[in-house]
C-alpha cells in the first residue's frame, strides 16, 4: 500500500531489549510498573505513548487517534529489560530497597524481577562519591572496559533474541563537568579511553558503547554525557539517536508549567526559592556538592530560558533564582518540594505564590523513561539521527543543536512532540490559526 508518511518508519517488530545502566528507584519503578501493567494491576499514568491521543486535521474532523495507534511503537509485552548496577541486587531486591512501590504489588510480579541481575557496572568513584558497591568491572583501560560494555549489550540480543536496543541512564547524578580536549572528537575521545583519561565519566563510556553498538541512548540524569563533541558526531554518523538531559519530574515540570503562564500574561518576577526535602539514594548522592553542581546547572537553567529577560528587562530583568536539595533520610523517595514565588503586576505591586508539593519522584519518573523507550525506538526505525529535540518535553535541559537556544516551555514542548508525530506520518502540521472555522 502507498504509504504519505514524510520517513519510511520500519515496522516494530520483534522484541524491544530495554537497559538500563542503574537499577535503581527509577529504574526498577518502572520495570516494575511495566509487569504490573501487563498483569493488569494498574494503568501506565504519565505516560503519552500508551495514553494520549494526537488530533490530526481540523476540530470538526473529529480525529484523535491514540499516539500508539497513529505511531507504530513496541508493545508493553515486547520490552525485555536488564541494566547495570554497582551493586549485585537484583531488580526485586533494589525495588524493594528503594521503597517506592508497595511489597504486595513487588511480590506479585516478583518472578520477572528476580530473574534481573544487574551487569558488572564500570564505575569510577571520582563521578559519584557516596556511593561504593561490588559490582564492578575491572580492567586495565577504559577503553577495554567500553569494550565490556559491547559485548554486555552483544550478549544481551543473543540470550534474549531482542530485535532492537535502547538504552537509558538511570544511574547516579556524576559530578559536575564541562567538556574538555578529550571530548572534542573521537580520535581524541578514544585515545581518551585508551589513557583512561580521568575527564572522561562512566556515563561517557556507556555512551560509547551504546553508540558503537548501533544503539540509542537517553540520559536521564543531568550529566554531561552525550553533550560533546565527540559523543554527538558519532551518534549523526552512526545515526544513532540520542537524548536527555535529566528527567523533567517534579519541581522543575512545576516551573515549566507556570513561568509561561506568567509570562503569556506579561507578569513580572522578582524571585524563585525552591526547596526540597528528599530521602532515597538519589538524595544521598546529591547531598556530595560536585554530584548536586549538575543538577543545579539544569534546574536554574530553566527559568532564564523561559522568561527571556534580555527581551523583557522590566519584567525579568532582575530575578533571584535559588535551588536547594536537602537530603533528609526519613522521606524515601516521598519528596517534599517548596517553591516561593514573589511576581508583580499592574503598576510593579508585589504578590506571593506558594506551591507544596508532595510529589513521589520515581512515581514520576518511571512513564517518562517508558515514553523515551518507545519514542527512541521509534526515532531509529525512522531513520532520525542524533539529538532528538522533540523529546525535549521530558527533560529538564534539552539537548539542542549547537547555536540554538533550548526549549523549556512545556506547552511548545508537547507541540513540537505531537507535530513531529504528525510530519512522521505525512498529517498537517497543527498551527492553531483556525481562520478558516470562521470564513
Ligand atoms: N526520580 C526522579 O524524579 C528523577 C528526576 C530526574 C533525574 N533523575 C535522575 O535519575 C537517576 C536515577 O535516580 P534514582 O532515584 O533511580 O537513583 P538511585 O540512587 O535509586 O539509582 C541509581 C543507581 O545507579 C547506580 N549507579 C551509580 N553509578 C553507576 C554506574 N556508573 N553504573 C551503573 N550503575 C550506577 C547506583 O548504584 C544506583 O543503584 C539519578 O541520576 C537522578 O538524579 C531522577
Amino acid at each position: 500500500m502507498p504509504t504519505k508518511d514524510n520517513v519510511r518508519i520500519a515496522p516494530a517488530e520483534g522484541k524491544l531489549g530495554v537497559l538500563t545502566p542503574g537499577v535503581g528507584a527509577v529504574s526498577t519503578t518502572f520495570i516494575a510498573g511495566v509487569e504490573a501493567i501487563k498483569r493488569g494491576l494498574g494503568k501506565p499514568i504519565g505516560s503519552l505513548t500508551q495514553m494520549a491521543t494526537v488530533r490530526l486535521g481540523k476540530r470538526t474532523d473529529g480525529r484523535s487517534p491514540y499516539i500508539k495507534d497513529f505511531v507504530p511503537l513496541a508493545k508493553l509485552d515486547d520490552l525485555v529489560f536488564s541494566g547495570w548496577d554497582i551493586y549485585e541486587d537484583t531488580a526485586y531486591e533494589a525495588a524493594l530497597n528503594a521503597g517506592v512501590l508497595d511489597r504486595s504489588l513487588l511480590e506479585q510480579v516478583k518472578g520477572p524481577l528476580s530473574a534481573i541481575k544487574p551487569m558488572k557496572a564500570v564505575f569510577d568513584q571520582e563521578y559519584v562519591r557516596r556511593i561504593n558497591g561490588p559490582n564492578v568491572k575491572k580492567a586495565a583501560t577504559n577503553y577495554e572496559k567500553a569494550e565490556m560494555l559491547m559485548d554486555d549489550i552483544e550478549q544481551f540480543r543473543k540470550n534474549t533474541g531482542v530485535a532492537r536496543v535502547v538504552v537509558v541512564w538511570c544511574g547516579s547524578t556524576e559530578v559536575f563537568h564541562r567538556p574538555s580536549a578529550v571530548h572534542q572528537t573521537l580520535e581524541s575521545f578514544e585515545e581518551g579511553l585508551r589513557k583512561n583519561d580521568p575527564e572522561i565519566a562512566p556515563s561517557q563510556i556507556y555512551a560509547y558503547a551504546a553508540l558503537k553498538s548501533g544503539v540509542p541512548f537517553a540520559n536521564g540524569a543531568p550529566n554531561l554525557t552525550t553533550d560533546v563533541p565527540a559523543l554527538l558526531a558519532m551518534a549523526r554518523d552512526r545515526q544513532v539517536p540520542i537524548c536527555g538531559k535529566d528527567f523533567k519530574t517534579g519541581q522543575t515540570f512545576m516551573k515549566t508549567l507556570l513561568a509561561p503562564g506568567l509570562k503569556a500574561r506579561m507578569l513580572g518576577l522578582n524571585g524563585w526559592f525552591s526547596t526540597n526535602i528528599l530521602g532515597n539514594r538519589d538524595g544521598e548522592v546529591l547531598d556530595d556538592p560536585g554530584s548536586f553542581k549538575s543538577k543545579e546547572e539544569t534546574k536554574l537553567s530553566v527559568l532564564d530560558q523561559i522568561l527571556q529577560p534580555k527581551l523583557y528587562p522590566d519584567l525579568y530583568g532582575d530575578v533571584h533564582h535559588m535551588v536547594r536539595i536537602n537530603y533528609y533520610p526519613p522521606r524515601g523517595d516521598a519528596k517534599e518540594g517548596w517553591d516561593n514565588i514573589d511576581i508583580f503586576g499592574w503598576l510593579g505591586y508585589p504578590m506571593q505564590i506558594k506551591i507544596d508539593f508532595l510529589c513521589r519522584d520515581s512515581i514520576l519518573a518511571a512513564p517518562i523513561v517508558l515514553d523515551l523507550v518507545m519514542f527512541m525506538d521509534l526515532a531509529q526505525r525512522a531513520g532520525m539521527k542524533g539529538i532528538q529535540e522533540w523529546l525535549s518535553f521530558y527533560f529538564k535541559a534539552p539537548m539542542h543543536a549547537p547555536g540554538l537556544y533550548p526549549e523549556h516551555d512545556i506547552f511548545i514542548q508537547l507541540m513540537k512532540l505531537k507535530n513531529t508525530l504528525r510530519w512522521m506520518r505525512g498529517e498537517d502540521l497543527i498551527t492553531h490559526l483556525g481562520l478558516e472555522y470562521y470564513d
